[in-house]
């Protein structure tokens, strides 16, 4: 994965043995460092703290870094039918049950999604945001709620969603995009420090245009993109939107 050489290095934690980490730094293809200071070349670390997996900025080495954010938010929990309020419950809404979401990112929509009911899987290209989402799945299956509605965390398929999608043997009823759009003008709303940080590693999405065509071939019900306020729509004028002024969710029916 030449594409993190310079970026990126992994880095020792008591938390983890030398070999794991060692073995997970040649996975990456990246360095494994013991510490690290502001001359290091590299301005991301991944590394284990309080017993999640980290990504860490050099600005922010003593702070505590990011990792998947697995906790419910406030009067979320797992049932079925999934609610009716709400931008994102009304895009997919309530005859659909079948999801993948074809840019999993830090999973906080994927997480909303599983959370609000819906039969969920979730794809990923980016080998950091896969190892992260991995810990954090692992992380997710051993909490209270999940286990007592013995639940397993949602599949994880690694690769480009356009290839991935199209090798599908089930397909979903409905495939949710939410690619990296480019930098926006000055109204719209400051992106979160997770989401600036994943643009530096990992760039806009240049793709998502075929992806957008592969989903709407592939769904069997609809598509729905996460798009913010600049963006034009993905996949031409959709269906119907939903959302607000900085954001919303387009929504293309299939036939
Ligand atoms: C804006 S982030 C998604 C954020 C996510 N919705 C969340 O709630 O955290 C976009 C993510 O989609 C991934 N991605 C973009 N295009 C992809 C593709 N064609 N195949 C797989 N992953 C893709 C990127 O690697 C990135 O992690």
């Amino acid at each position: 994965m030449p594409q993190y050489s310079g970026k990126l290095a992994v880095l020792k934690s008591e938390e983890i043995p030398l070999a794991t980490a060692q073995a997970f730094a040649d996975q990456l293809a990246v360095p494994l460092y013991e510490s690290v200071n502001k001359k290091t070349a590299e301005d991301f670390f991944l590394t284990w703290r309080d017993a999640e997996l980290k990504l860490i900025d050099k600005e922010l080495l003593k702070k505590g870094g990011l990792s998947v954010d697995i906790h419910p938010r406030n009067g979320e929990q797992r049932s079925w039918p999934a609610p009716k309020e709400g931008a994102l419950a009304q895009a997919i809404g309530r005859k659909t049950k079948t999801i993948v979401d074809a840019t999993t990112g830090w999973a906080q929509d994927s997480l909303h999604i599983f959370r609000m009911g819906y039969d969920l899987r979730c794809i990923e290209r980016s080998p950091i945001m896969l190892a992260l989402l991995e810990d954090a799945f692992k992380r997710l299956e051993q909490v209270d709620w999940m286990q007592r509605l013995n639940l397993s965390a949602p599949e994880i398929l690694a690769g480009n969603a356009i290839d991935v999608l199209a090798s599908l043997e089930n397909a979903p009823e409905c495939v949710y995009i939410d690619p990296m759009f480019p930098p926006k003008r000055k109204k719209s709303a400051l992106p979160k420090k997770s989401m600036l940080i994943l643009r530096d590693l990992l760039g806009d999405d240049l793709d998502s245009q075929s992806l957008f065509d592969t989903a709407f071939s592939v769904a069997t019900k609809k598509v729905v993109v996460k798009c913010p306020d600049h963006a034009e729509p993905l996949g031409g004028k959709p269906t119907v939107s939903f959302g607000s002024k900085l954001l919303r969710y387009d929504v293309y029916l299939k036939g």
